[in-house]
């Protein structure tokens, strides 16, 4: 049976040529090709500066921690987040001891709804976390003009977005903090896996620093003792085992950076594929458009389409799944947030309709660069084949 996953990872001769150089030299621990990695896919997304971690929610963690540490913010203060979202989301919040509070979403682009933001904003609110979800950027013209108005911080969880775009301005690019994840089935596939770009050279040293133990930032790499002259030296090998903060072990390999960075010459054409791809299955399941709420693009807005989320109108969404599953084509559920057993009492999740009515009714199934044409017709003839 033929089988449609929800992301794929596409050897190349490129990054078994850097893999083989990582075996050869031996160089395991943060080195060139993290460094080149950083550098090229901050600059990329319009920042000067990269952080690599070992997950998505690894960086969403430091970078969170940074804001509060650096910005002095109290245990409890609020931070706001959508309530559609994959845990880690919230799950960074609770870890840094702040409180997660929802704003519903946009029944048309999934996006935190800009105009549900403002009276959930108290004066221990510090932050916004807007989430673009499925490669789709969120309104980020309005979030920042709210996040202005009250003095917000805004931390971009672009973990499912990448080389996307809102008024010509890339996601992650937006905030204070952008932050990517590398895992698996994502626009840039690692294994495992996280970035944060920021500007802020405070944030970075400070993002770095956390994800090397909290440690001083004069030794981060085993590079940092080199071509010192012997006070600066000294100093090193006095400084390089004191921890100023309370930080994680979230580093990550060569390996890793190596598989993410030869996969960035090629960034144009796998965002090109994935959105012809989508477009495919939009405007072939355009009949269906009574029983499937097919995604929007919003305007002004480019998505790089980490996958292609639809709603079903009425009926059992399972039965729908399970008919796709059975011919082979993996489905997911649209990132469920609100009704988690884990956060049982923390909110109500009838507070939130637009998100309740995504989680009762709403999936996604892949569009990523290695399906065929061959394979998106069979999407659609399953949807068809469905709805007769
Ligand atoms: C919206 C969102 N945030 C955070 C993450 C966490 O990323 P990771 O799995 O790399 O930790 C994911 C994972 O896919 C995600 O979808």
């Amino acid at each position: 049976m033929r089988k449609i996953g929800v992301g794929d990872f596409i050897v190349t001769d490129l990054m078994r040529e850097y893999v083989n150089d990582i075996l050869e030299t031996r160089r395991l621990s943060y080195g060139p090709y993290c460094r080149a990695f950083e550098n090229q896919f901050a600059k990329l997304h319009s920042r000067r500066l990269g952080v690599l971690s070992n997950s998505g929610t690894s960086s969403l963690q430091v970078a969170l921690q940074a804001l509060k540490e650096l910005h002095r913010w109290n245990d409890g203060d609020e931070v706001i987040i959508p309530a559609v979202t994959f845990v880690a989301t919230a799950n960074i919040v609770l870890h840094n001891k702040m409180k997660p509070v929802l704003v519903d979403v946009e029944h048309d682009y999934y996006g935190i709804d800009p105009e549900k933001i403002a009276h959930k904003i108290t004066p221990k609110t510090r932050a916004i976390i807007p989430v673009h979800l499925f490669g789709m950027p969120c309104d980020m013209t309005s979030i920042m003009e709210i996040a202005r108005a009250h003095d917000l911080e805004v931390l971009e969880d672009s973990c499912e977005t990448a080389f996307a775009t809102h008024y010509g301005v890339p996601v992650g690019s937006w905030g204070a903090i952008g932050c990517f994840s590398m895992y698996v089935a994502h626009i840039i596939s690692a294994g495992v896996g996280g970035i944060a770009i920021t500007d802020n050279p405070d944030y970075a040293v400070k993002m770095r620093s956390l994800v090397n133990h909290g440690r001083d930032a004069i030794y981060i790499s085993i590079d940092d003792d080199d071509h010192l002259d012997r006070l600066e030296l000294k100093e090193v090998v006095e400084r390089r085992f004191k921890f100023e903060s309370i930080g994680h072990s979230y580093r990550i390999t060569e390996f890793e950076a190596a598989l993410a960075l030869a996969q960035l010459p090629d960034w144009e054409e796998m965002v090109k594929q994935r959105q012809y791809n989508a477009a495919y299955l939009t405007d072939e399941l355009a009949s269906l458009k009574d029983w499937l709420q097919l995604p929007s693009i919003r305007p002004r807005t480019t998505s790089s389409w980490m996958m292609w989320p639809f709603i079903l109108r009425e009926g059992d969404k399972w039965t729908l799944a399970t008919f796709l599953e059975e011919r082979g084509i993996e489905t997911r559920e649209m990132l469920r947030l609100t009704d988690q057993p884990c956060y049982t009492g923390f909110w109500n999740p009838d507070d939130y309709p637009v998100a309740k009515w995504m989680n009762e009714q709403g999936l996604y199934v892949g569009c990523h660069n290695g399906l065929t044409t061959d394979d998106l017709d069979y999407i659609v003839e399953a949807f068809e084949d469905y709805f007769k």
